[in-house]
């Protein structure tokens, strides 16, 4: 090589391997004389996640979102020698303690996600190809905050254009006429197969249907309750355990693998006969019949089916100790049933430790949480949106929750389209006729915990010194790095929280943590402290 080129090359390799962020794009709104912030991208631009290249033994990298404002901010700090005297009250100001013992060894994180539905194709396929891979590049690539798990909705839902099944022929109970809608072709398959394709083929997909086939139901339409008509022989059952092998046959012949498959979306929603949108009703003790006489049988005894994940009740946090007991208590039934799908809408009526007093009863069933969404038109850059999500998410993978699975993916800024009206805030909000989309505060607070706290990570023990708004959550990652999840939700202070985080005698991690706020901090482990259980700092 000429000396000339030889320069030439190494600058080359030195330009490619400088990684420079880029920053949110900031967009400001009025609301009811707050302001509110969001970070727009389009065809040409759109912010990624600081990489977080390698981390020295001495240093913690530490990323931060703000309702100041912040977002993904990156800093890089270093352990210092712990001061005797520093939480004896001695200080300027006392610091927090924050305990981490990684020997201390809880649940196995299945993952991070949101749904694939028509809604969400329908907005991103109003987008030129360039904005539509931007937003997949943001949620599934190696800059955005890579999402592990998918639910993808089977057939229509609320955010459809209209009320239909894959085989709306009344008595087809060998499904001659099953078929996938245009939708499926133009708005989800698409997308998913990117989506899983960007992810190296780690997307874990889940399909779930918001109701039967209008004609297996009592009341002969999708929308609305009612369950499935009931016979003495069970057919109406066993045609819809059929419907959802035939889904899985049909997606995988278009190329889309399924890890799992929920019973069905919210069947408890469905004991009322005149709700507004499609539902499937199964008291516990018919879901569990279901399922033991119907989908298990019939699902294992399928090529495709035979290694599907199955999520049972898929419903609100009240109804999940009656449902769980139904299922797991008989043996064939719970022997067909990996785990529990928890949604977050009543969550006002149940305690979050529901899901510990759950899983102690049932330790093999994984408790998954499989949709949330702020079920209001969309406020552009509202942190408040984005600080219940972090709440709900720290207190749900405190109680031996596994994942947390938002809503639609993307949706325009009305929160549709929903053919009820039935409008939702979402993480991405789109606006087709300006060619951009906005990433609002929720598409964040996902991020921090999605971008480091990947499938297998198994979260540890965490002690916090009693504080009534700060709260975290820690993990052990496949990656040996420790992660630490804070949120700081002092809306009405102006001081931050200064915190001390161990998990080795004699040194810390000094953090200061701003009100209104969720901070990340990603250090590698350090495997000869990993049993120090009881050291004090
Ligand atoms: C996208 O946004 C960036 C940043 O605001 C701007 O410079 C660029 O012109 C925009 N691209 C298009 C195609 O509008
Ligand atoms: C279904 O029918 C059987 C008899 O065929 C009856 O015992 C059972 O109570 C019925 N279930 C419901 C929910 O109507
Ligand atoms: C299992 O599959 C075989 C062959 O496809 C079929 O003959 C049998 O009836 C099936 N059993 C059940 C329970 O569906
Ligand atoms: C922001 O969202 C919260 C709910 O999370 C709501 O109470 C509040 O009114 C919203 N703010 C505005 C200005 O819409």
């Amino acid at each position: 090589m000429k000396p000339t080129l030889l320069i030439l090359h190494s600058l080359f390799f030195s330009v490619a391997h400088f990684y420079s962020p880029s920053p949110c794009e900031k967009r400001y709104f009025v609301k009811e004389s707050h302001q509110f912030m969001v970070c727009m991208c389009n065809s040409t631009y759109c912010d990624d996640f600081p990489a977080l290249g390698t981390i020295d033994d001495d240093a913690a990298a530490v990323y931060v979102s703000s309702k100041s404002g912040k977002r993904f901010e990156k800093s890089t700090i270093s352990w210092t020698t712990a001061k005797k005297n520093l939480f004896s009250g001695e200080g300027v100001r006392p610091k927090k303690r924050v305990r981490i013992t990684p020997k201390n060894r809880m649940q196995t994180m299945i993952g991070f996600g949101g749904a694939f539905t028509d809604a969400a194709g329908i907005n991103i396929a109003s987008l030129d190809k360039e904005t539509q891979e931007q937003i997949m590049q943001a949620y599934y690539g190696q800059n955005g905050i890579q999402y592990s798990i998918g639910r993808v909705t089977m057939a229509s839902t609320d955010f459809s254009t209209r009320e239909y099944s894959y085989d709306d022929v009344d008595g087809d109970f060998t499904l001659e006429h099953f078929a996938l809608a245009p939708d499926d072709f133009q708005f989800k398959i698409p997308y998913i197969k990117r989506a899983v394709k960007l992810t190296g083929g780690d997307l874990k997909l889940f399909g779930v249907a918001w109701s039967a086939p209008g004609w297996m139901k009592t009341s002969g339409r999708m929308k609305g309750g009612g369950g499935l008509k009931n016979t003495s022989d069970g057919i109406y059952e066993q045609a819809l355990a059929r419907y959802y092998v035939r889904f899985l046959e049909e997606y995988d012949r278009n190329g889309v693998k399924f890890w799992g498959l929920s019973v069905m979306n919210q069947p408890v929603t469905a004991e009322d006969p005149d709700f507004t949108w499609q539902s499937t009703y199964f008291s516990p003790e018919q879901e569990r019949d279901f399922i033991k006489y119907a989908l298990g049988p019939i699902l294992r005894n399928s090529t495709i089916g035979r290694d599907i994940t199955l999520i049972a009740i898929d419903d609100q946090r009240p109804a999940i100790l009656s449902y769980a007991k139904a299922i797991y208590s008989d043996p064939v039934a719970s022997s067909y049933t990996a785990g529990t799908g928890i949604h977050w809408y009543l969550d006002m009526f149940a305690p979050v430790g529901v899901y510990t007093l759950t899983h102690k009863a049932w330790p093999d069933k994984f408790i998954l949480a499989t949709e949330a969404c702020v079920a209001l038109v969309p406020v552009l850059g509202n942190w408040t949106n984005a600080d219940k999500y972090a709440a709900s998410i720290i207190s749900n993978l405190n109680n031996w929750v596994t994942g947390w699975t938002d809503w639609n993916i993307a949706l325009d800024t009305k929160g549709g389209p929903n053919w009820v009206n039935n409008f939702a805030d979402s993480p991405i909000i789109i606006d087709a006729s300006k060619g951009e989309f906005y990433k609002q505060p929720m598409f964040y607070v996902m991020g921090h915990f999605s971008k480091f706290i990947r499938p297998g990570s198994v979260r540890i023990g965490l002690s916090m010194e009693e504080d009534d708004e700060l709260e975290g959550v820690a993990f052990s990652t496949p990656a040996e790095q420790n992660v630490l999840v804070v949120r700081n939700a002092h809306s009405h202070h102006t001081y931050n929280l200064e915190i001390d985080v161990a998990d080795r005698p004699g040194q810390v991690l000094h953090v200061s943590v701003e009100p209104d706020s969720i901070t990340t901090i990603v250090w590698k482990e350090v495997r000869q402290y990993l049993n120090f259980g009881s050291f004090v700092i």
